[in-house]
């Protein structure tokens, strides 16, 4: 059968586990070339109906590096802007490349695809879901604090319940860290996410208390890409959720500061944050690419 990572529950929690140390194996093999031809010959369709730095050249230079090849597609210049159907592109596509990775602003959009899909296809950011960022997070995170009991580390999440944050409930759900998220009234998570992760995740109005003893504090920006409409009312509803270094005090000494970037200082993190000691936000966007070669090798 084949299999996708459209949701992070698309992998068990071993599965998730095992992709992330292999992550860390392939960052160690960089260093000698050794990981050069575990995607030989094989080819990734890229579809982006949204903007990307990280993702594009993450994906596009791992399977550079494994030996094999990307190609990027958007809508203006394929079909697909022109009303091709999802399931007409998915089964053209099977029958000439490996694997395909989708950013749109459609999960639902993304199941359908790869329902007539007969390769893999990977979530690279949709409205509800960022999985390949949570990918990078949690080997961000193993790399600076081990593996370990997962039952007894927690994380914050300060800001907007957007998809980078549903993605984070389903990784506290899938390997059962506790999730305290402050957001403002009207900005909460999905639901449904929330449903599945039960008492792992908590949601205050207080981001002093959602960070009380955290080993790990991430943040997003306050307007996702597609809301540029509502960024001034944005900008109200979050005043009082900026990361700064006071909010990083309640946190546990160790703690890491995330972001999956792009980040805009002095709104939701302080530059001192961002640029300070606390923060591994280089280490966790460079984390993207290998990660990621993991997740192709897993599903190739
Ligand atoms: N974090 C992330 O997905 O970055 P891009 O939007 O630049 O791909
Ligand atoms: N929440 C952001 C993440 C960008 C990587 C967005 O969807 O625009």
């Amino acid at each position: 059968m084949t299999r996708h990572y459209l949701d992070e529950h698309d992998l068990s929690a071993q599965e998730f586990l095992h992709i992330v140390q292999r992550g860390i194996e392939l960052k160690a093999l960089r260093a000698h070339d050794g990981d050069a031809m575990l995607a030989y010959r094989r080819t990734l369709a890229m579809i982006f109906t949204k903007a990307s730095t990280r993702t594009r050249v993450s994906f596009e230079t791992g399977m550079a590096q494994m030996g094999g090849h990307a190609i990027m597609l958007d809508p203006q210049r394929s079909q697909l802007g022109r009303g091709e159907p999802l399931s007409d592109t998915a089964r053209v596509f099977s029958q000439m490349v490996d694997v395909v990775m989708i950013r749109n602003d459609s999960q639902a959009d993304q199941v359908e695809f790869a329902a007539a899909s007969s390769i893999p296809v990977i979530n690279g950011l949709s409205e509800r879901l960022h999985p390949c960022q949570m990918l990078a997070d949690i080997q961000t995170w193993v790399e600076h604090h081990g593996t370990g009991d997962w039952s007894q580390r927690s994380a914050a999440w300060i800001g907007d319940g957007n998809n980078v944050c549903n993605s984070w409930i389903n990784a506290a759900a899938l390997l059962g860290f506790q999730l305290r998220i402050a957001c403002p009234e009207g900005y909460e998570p999905d639901s449904e996410y929330l449903d599945r992760a039960g008492d792992r995740v908590f949601i205050t109005r207080d981001p002093a208390e959602a960070m009380h003893g955290v080993q790990c504090v991430s943040t997003d920006v306050w307007t996702s890409m597609g809301q540029e409409d509502e960024s001034r009312a944005r900008e109200t509803a979050f005043a009082g959720y900026q990361v700064d270094t006071a909010l990083m005090q309640k946190a546990d000494p160790q703690a890491i500061f995330l972001h999956c970037l792009p980040a805009h200082r002095a709104e939701e993190v302080s530059a001192e944050v961002i640029d300070g000691s606390a923060s591994v936000v280089w280490q966790q966007a460079g984390n993207r690419l290998h990660a990621q070669k993991a997740l192709l090798e897993f599903l190739l």
